[in-house]
């Protein structure tokens, strides 16, 4: 995996606004795989203030709560609506979101599966990272093979997730997320993390064992993951210097090149 440690948020957000622009400009049919959060949201900003189109691209979200209305404010579909899609020129219809409506949860998971690979698969996966390694919510003890399905939220996640909910029980218990194996067909993937409060999990996941306990550590096997990072979320990897020195000493054409 590359590891890309930038000073603040702001600067290893770039790394990422940059693959994002190259690919639509140079596929402008290109698939993304998008997180909610709040680690995108400066990726997010900055790309309604660019002048990119987006009317070709389609797009498939990690993950939507169980039992929350699209319509929703604490829904995935508004976050998204609200941070990215109404700002830029994408076609509603190649805007995919799981439904956390829906009344079958198998069926709906193959046909989330089934479109993103009628699409021809995700070229750019953007990925942010729980506190305990989740991915999506791929939380600690997922299949490393699963597939787009049901996952219970853990209790740390809950809470974390509060913040978005009026009151913290009416955060859901259930969601529907991208499975592991998923988001590892992706061709790129883009792990941003921002933060001290995500220095444990980045360490367990870039220099850990692969593990299903930090389900983020998977990317250690995908050919091209990269992890965006600012100073404090890489603050306890061992090899720091050797990732500067590494991202320093690239030559130009590799530094500039993602797709
Ligand atoms: C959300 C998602 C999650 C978040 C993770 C970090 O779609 O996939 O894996 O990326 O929980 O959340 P923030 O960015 O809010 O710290």
């Amino acid at each position: 995996m590359e590891v890309i440690i930038q000073p603040i948020p702001e600067a290893a957000t770039a790394i990422a606004l940059r693959a994002v622009a190259d690919l639509l400009r140079k596929k402008p049919n290109a698939v993304l795989g998008l997180a909610t959060g709040s680690t995108p949201l400066l990726l997010y900003n900055a790309l309604t203030a660019m002048d990119l189109d987006w009317s070709k691209v389609t797009t498939f979200n990690l993950d939507e709560y169980v039992g929350i209305p699209a319509a929703d404010s604490c829904s995935y579909h508004s976050f998204m609506w609200q941070n990215l899609f109404s700002k830029v020129n994408i076609r509603r219809k190649n805007v995919h979101i799981p439904d956390g409506m829906t009344n079958d949860i198998p069926g709906h998971c193959e046909q989330y599966e089934r479109r993103i690979r009628d699409a021809g698969g995700i070229d750019l996966q953007i990925l942010g990272i729980g506190r305990e390694g989740h991915i999506g919510f791929n939380e600690p003890g997922s299949s490393l093979a699963s597939r787009t399905r049901i996952k219970t939220l853990t209790e740390r996640t809950r809470k974390e997730n509060a913040r978005f909910f009026k009151a913290p029980a009416t955060v859901p218990l259930h969601v529907i997320t991208m499975g592991i194996r998923t988001i590892m067909e992706a061709r790129v993937c883009m792990l941003l993390a921002f933060g001290a409060k995500k220095s444990r999990a980045i360490a367990a996941a870039l220099e850990g064992p692969i593990t299903s306990m930090s389900p983020a550590s998977i990317l250690q096997m995908h050919p091209r993951a990269k992890a965006c990072l600012d100073t404090l979320a890489a603050s306890r990897l061992k090899h720091l210097e050797y990732y500067r020195s590494v991202y320093d000493h690239k030559p130009k054409w590799q530094k500039a090149e993602i797709f």
